[in-house]
């Protein structure tokens, strides 16, 4: 046996599954994410939610510009600019047509497009209500390749919340996967052993299937939300889940089988709704992303692992050369602040006060 690495040095990663918010939100988190990653996959559940080419590319010009901005103050301080990409994805509605995912995908811009099935979550109202309404979009998906990135919940009130996930895979995606077998689907930021299981064993009955797994359904298990009390800023949607889930997602996730990717799903919220009677729905983890990580293959003895999984597994995926340049982490502590600023308030990230032990180069 060799002894622990002191430094890791992986090709410069992506996140496949990331909100970014917009407006000061926007400028407060997105340095976060473009210090770790050189490309994300950008969620489009704003107010309203982004559901055209135009807003989606206007969407990334805000991006852009916030990047420039905050590359404009490190210039001054001497330091070099950060290099992000934001893939653009788009929001699947009833209403959405062929055209509009004909025209988005010509433009370069966008590279996928996701749903929600309404009210599922966060900002999803303007979902998908039944996967027949929208099938023209789908088929035309389907016929130029573009991946859809799924929720998987179910929203039926009826239907326990932590069996949500398990429930969607049989009345909703083997069903999708049987009527559209060519479309290509990411399973959005897995959280049971059964989507693990089902994503890995998927063979020709469809088209590509991968998979996202974020940091925090790696480290924790739902006694999380729980310890102690009320743990506003461990509560996410799909909710965590017991602990065989959650090392069912750690054997996924270190398997070095390439359906499986990172998404982080960092999912800001200020620290006054998080810290509500009736709390969002979200972890922050773009601070601390690579760190998370790390210490979750770390913990399964996978650390070799993590580079596919988190630099080429998801480049693969979406057809885009994987990246060139290389992020390194040190075995050094790092600890978590208790808060970050988020425009006019504050921000919690996931483990606020504690202290992991790597720590990404910058
Ligand atoms: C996300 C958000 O806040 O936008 N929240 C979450 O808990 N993950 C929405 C989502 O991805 O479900
Ligand atoms: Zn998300």
């Amino acid at each position: 046996m060799s002894s622990a690495p002191t430094i890791l040095r992986i090709a410069r990663p992506d996140d496949w599954h990331l909100h970014l918010r917009d407006g000061a939100a926007l400028a407060a988190v997105l340095p976060h994410t473009a210090a770790q990653f050189g490309r994300a996959i950008i969620m489009p559940n704003l107010k309203p939610p982004v559901t055209t080419l135009e807003l989606a590319r206007a969407y990334r010009d805000r991006i852009v510009q916030a990047l420039a901005a905050h590359n404009a103050q490190r210039e001054q301080a001497g330091r070099l600019p950060l290099v992000f990409e934001p893939l653009m994805t788009l929001y699947l509605t009833d209403n959405t047509s062929a055209d509009d995912i004909l025209r988005a995908h010509e433009s370069g811009l966008v590279h996928a497009v996701k749903l929600y099935p309404a009210g599922a979550t966060t900002n999803s109202d303007a979902g998908v209500t039944d996967l027949r309404r929208p099938i023209k979009a789908l088929e035309a998906m389907e016929r130029v390749g573009l991946p859809l990135c799924v929720h998987g919940e179910v929203v039926d009130p009826s239907v326990d919340l932590f069996d949500r996930e398990r429930v969607f895979i049989d009345q909703k995606l083997i069903p999708l996967r049987r009527s559209l077998p060519g479309l290509r689907i990411v399973f959005e930021h897995i959280t049971t052993r059964e989507a693990a299981e089902y994503v890995r064993d998927a063979g020709s009955d469809g088209g590509d299937l991968g998979a996202t797994i974020t940091a925090h359904h790696l480290l924790y298990n739902r006694n999380a939300i729980f310890s102690g009390g009320v743990r506003p800023h461990y509560y996410c949607l799909p909710v965590l889940k017991r602990e065989t889930h959650r090392l069912a997602l750690v054997e996924a996730a270190t398997s070095g089988d390439p359906r499986f990717f990172l998404g982080t799903d960092s999912a800001p919220h200020a620290k006054g709704l998080k810290e509500h009677a009736c709390g969002c729905a979200g972890c922050y983890t773009a601070l601390h992303a690579m760190e998370l990580y790390a210490t979750a293959f770390e913990n399964a003895g996978k650390l070799d692992r993590l580079e596919g999984f988190a630099s080429h597994f998801g480049a693969d995926f979406y057809r885009l050369p994987r990246n060139t340049q290389t992020l390194t982490l040190e075995r050094r502590p790092f600890a978590v602040p208790a808060a970050v600023a988020y425009g006019e308030t504050e921000l919690v990230p996931l483990d606020a006060g504690q202290t992991l032990a790597w720590t990404c180069v910058h």
